[in-house]
């Protein structure tokens, strides 16, 4: 045993020393090098019709296309490219925008030297898979809602968005940031109605989301929203959110009748503050608490 140690450990370490020596030369950077980090931070905005500044990140052709602001890879010169620059933070906002983290120094580095490289296609990797919604009926998961948030919000609904600080403190790059709210609370499970986030994506509530819109979401995509927060904003588990009882909300909508807001049976408590004599048919916005049965309590209502 004492002799058979170390010539095994020697042996090792002669692999490792190997494996040092031959990884340079296999390492000539390929587009497969890179492609899994592009998967999985970039995609999810950079894909699609709505892909910010028309660039997609999804097929080494997209990649090489021209995007609104031209090209993006300098093929051997990474300095000059903004992909490289964005994901460097020498241009601004940086990439991903759902950052920090940002990329590590390793997969920065391996992106520059593949563009260095003159950005080689290699071998043709298969098409991603489409995204597809969930049909009406069938449970949603966060992860069905994720890429609509993070594709069409979160360009400003982050703490340095295009906007700078997020709109009324809302992040919407995470599960818990959404539900956590900003200001107030956005989402409240199991009520789409009492949801602003659902009023402000179909226009109840003014100025309609997404703020640089129209384009606004597309009839299906406010479907899947509706039935996630109909569901009880599910978790990719399959957990539903526990009601925010006693956070802060804000709503718009049209009266109906004493008291409900397009559809939604509004609490007044004793002391509720009415102004401006809101008639059924006005448009009116309420401040309120989220109750223990997730059921607003009105504080002030108010004609617009
Ligand atoms: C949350 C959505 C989101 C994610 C994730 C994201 N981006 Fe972006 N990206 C944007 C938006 C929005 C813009 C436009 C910002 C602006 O006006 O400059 C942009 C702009 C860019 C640009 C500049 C385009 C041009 O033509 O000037 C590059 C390059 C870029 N992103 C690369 C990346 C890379 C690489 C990743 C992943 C490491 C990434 N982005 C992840 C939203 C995102
Ligand atoms: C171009 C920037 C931008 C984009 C993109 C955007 N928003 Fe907003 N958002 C804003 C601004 C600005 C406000 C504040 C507007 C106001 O009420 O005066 C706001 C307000 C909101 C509010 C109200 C928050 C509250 O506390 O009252 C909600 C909810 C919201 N946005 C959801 C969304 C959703 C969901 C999306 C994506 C479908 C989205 N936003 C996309 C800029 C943006």
């Amino acid at each position: 045993m004492a002799i058979a140690r170390p010539r095994r450990l020697l042996g090792r370490i002669a692999a490792a020393a190997w494996a040092l020596a031959a990884a340079p030369a296999l390492a000539a950077p390929a587009y497969s090098d890179i492609e899994p980090i592009l998967r999985e931070r970039c995609v999810v905005c950079h894909s699609g019709p709505a892909a910010p500044q028309g660039l997609r990140l999804d097929s080494h052709a997209a990649l090489m296309q021209d995007g609104a602001r031209g090209p993006v890879v300098r093929p051997g010169d990474a300095e000059g490219s903004e992909l490289v620059r964005r994901i460097k933070g020498t241009s601004q906002p940086r990439m991903p925008l759902t950052g920090p983290p940002y990329l590590s120094d390793a997969e920065i580095g391996r992106i520059a030297a593949w563009v260095a490289a003159g950005a080689p296609a290699g071998a043709a990797a298969a098409p991603p898979p489409a995204r597809k919604l969930p049909e009406a009926g069938e449970p949603v998961h966060y992860g069905d809602v994720a890429p609509i948030l993070l594709q069409r919000c979160v360009k400003c609904h982050a703490d340095q968005g295009l906007m700078g600080p997020a709109p009324e403190g809302l992040r919407l790059g995470s599960l818990e940031q959404a539900l956590q709210g900003g200001e107030r609370v956005a989402i409240v499970p199991g009520s789409p109605a009492a949801s602003e986030l659902l009023r402000r994506i179909t226009g109840q509530s003014q100025p309609r989301m997404p703020f640089d819109g129209p384009p606004y979401l597309g009839d299906e995509e406010i479907r899947v929203v509706r039935d996630w927060i109909l569901q009880g904003a599910r978790d990719d588990q399959g957990r539903a959110a526990p009601i925010p009882v006693g956070a802060p909300v804000r709503l718009q909508g049209r009266l109906e009748g004493h008291w409900r807001i397009d559809g939604l049976e509004l609490y007044l408590p004793p002391g509720a503050r009415i102004d401006k004599r809101p008639q059924p048919g006005d448009t009116v916005e309420l401040r309120g608490r989220v109750g223990e049965d997730g059921r607003i309590r009105v504080e002030r209502l108010r004609r617009r």
